[in-house]
């Protein structure tokens, strides 16, 4: 193996985000002071949504958002096998189902043809997901969903700094709330962290009483003095420290770098993989500008003679990492005890074949992804 391994994903940190971290470490407040709120309006701005609320994970803010609209047992949510299981956990959590729509083969992303026919009595939301940073085809979701009263719950935990058609992902024009992950690999970083956004204002307040135990000072009962608060639901703990939050800042004044170095390194491996057979990336659908959150190639194992488990250990002597997103969600051991039909997505077992995610990371060299290019050139 070489020394300068390259992994499938990386976080990028500069002084920048050391010194932010550390100044709010020699400051009065570690959690709920000012940078959490600053974190709060730079996401809503960037995106262009009115509020946003940030909390300690992405997982925590799809709960919130599940709880938010009173997701509970006897209800069901349509999402994507294709997915970290976080999206359809949180939906568990709540005693609610999740159901699995199948994908289209070359974007991974959810088949939105196949949702209508899935939606019952029971659905309350549709959970798409930006998959590898590539916005699902939100207008004819949200369309759907408005017609049958659900809600769109957005996991664009890959896609900050991505676009559908005219809009920001997160800028609410095609969810009712937009989820983004902050954890090392993802488009920024704050460690562990998420943020929901939206722009509905009663959401908005229901999110954050529940991040912080459901506890409110403002719509109270009675007031009487400065001590005194309300616990109006169950919440949980889900706040983000404010050094994390500073960290979000200055990674999120990064974060249009970042994509445009993602951006070039994959427009290099598009070109470079075009002619090959047994190796074929996923396509970004017209319309949408992908953050690239992940480089997925889908690979003919059977053609190239080497499984999977193989190609994976040779990439690794050649000094680099790769990744499966993802294992279909249903496939997991706890999944198959609880879901209460098992999902038939024949495309997301054939995907699931083939995927592997090859190094993508915020500025790579062009030696590096010349490296990447050679190793995977070889299976032609
Ligand atoms: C699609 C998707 N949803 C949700 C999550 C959960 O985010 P977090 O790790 O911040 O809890 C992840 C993280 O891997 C993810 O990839």
């Amino acid at each position: 193996m070489t020394l300068n391994f390259l992994p499938y994903s990386r976080q990028f940190i500069d002084q920048a985000d050391i010194d932010a971290v550390t100044a709010v470490l020699r400051s009065d407040w570690l959690t709920q002071g000012p940078d959490i709120l600053a974190f709060e309006q730079e996401i809503a701005e960037y995106v262009g949504a009115r509020f946003a609320v940030a909390v300690s994970s992405g997982t925590a803010a799809l709960h919130l958002c599940y709880l938010a609209v009173g997701l509970g047992e006897g209800d069901e949510i349509l999402t994507t096998p294709n997915t970290f299981v976080a999206t359809s956990n949180a939906a568990l959590y709540c005693g609610a189902q999740p159901r699995f729509v199948d994908i289209d083969l070359e974007t991974g992303l959810i088949n939105c043809a196949l949702v209508e026919a899935m939606i019952t009595p029971k659905t309350k939301a549709l959970v798409p997901v930006d998959f590898a940073g590539c916005p699902s085809d939100l207008a004819p979701l949200y369309a759907l969903a408005k017609k049958h009263g659900l809600v769109v719950i957005e996991d664009a935990s890959h896609a900050l700094g991505a676009k559908y058609r005219d809009s920001i992902v997160g800028d609410g024009t095609y969810a009712d709330m937009t989820v983004f992950s902050f954890h090392p690999v993802k488009p920024i970083t704050t460690g562990e962290g998420g943020v929901i956004t939206t722009n509905d204002p009663a959401l908005y307040e229901k999110l954050l009483r529940l991040r912080t135990h459901g506890i409110t000072k403002t719509e109270m009962s009675q007031n009487p003095g400065p001590w005194y608060y309300e616990m109006t639901d169950l919440g949980f703990n889900y706040r983000m420290t404010d050094f994390q939050a500073a960290l979000g800042r200055t990674q999120l004044a990064k974060l249009d770098g970042f994509v445009a170095s993602r951006h070039e390194t994959a427009l290099r491996y598009d070109e470079a993989f075009k002619n090959l057979s047994n190796v074929r990336p996923l396509r970004v659908p017209d319309g949408c500008v992908s953050g690239h959150h992940l480089y997925v190639v889908r690979i003919d194992f059977d053609a190239i003679g080497q499984t999977r488990a193989e190609v994976m250990a040779t990439l690794k002597e050649k000094g680099m990492g790769s990744q499966v997103h993802y294992i279909p969600v249903y496939h997991q051991p706890y999944y198959q005890s609880v879901l209460a039909e098992m999902p038939v997505c024949p495309v997301m077992e054939q995907y699931y074949r083939g995927a592997l995610s090859i190094p993508l990371c915020s500025f790579m060299s062009g030696a590096d992804v010349q490296r990447v290019i050679d190793a995977m050139c070889v299976y032609g």
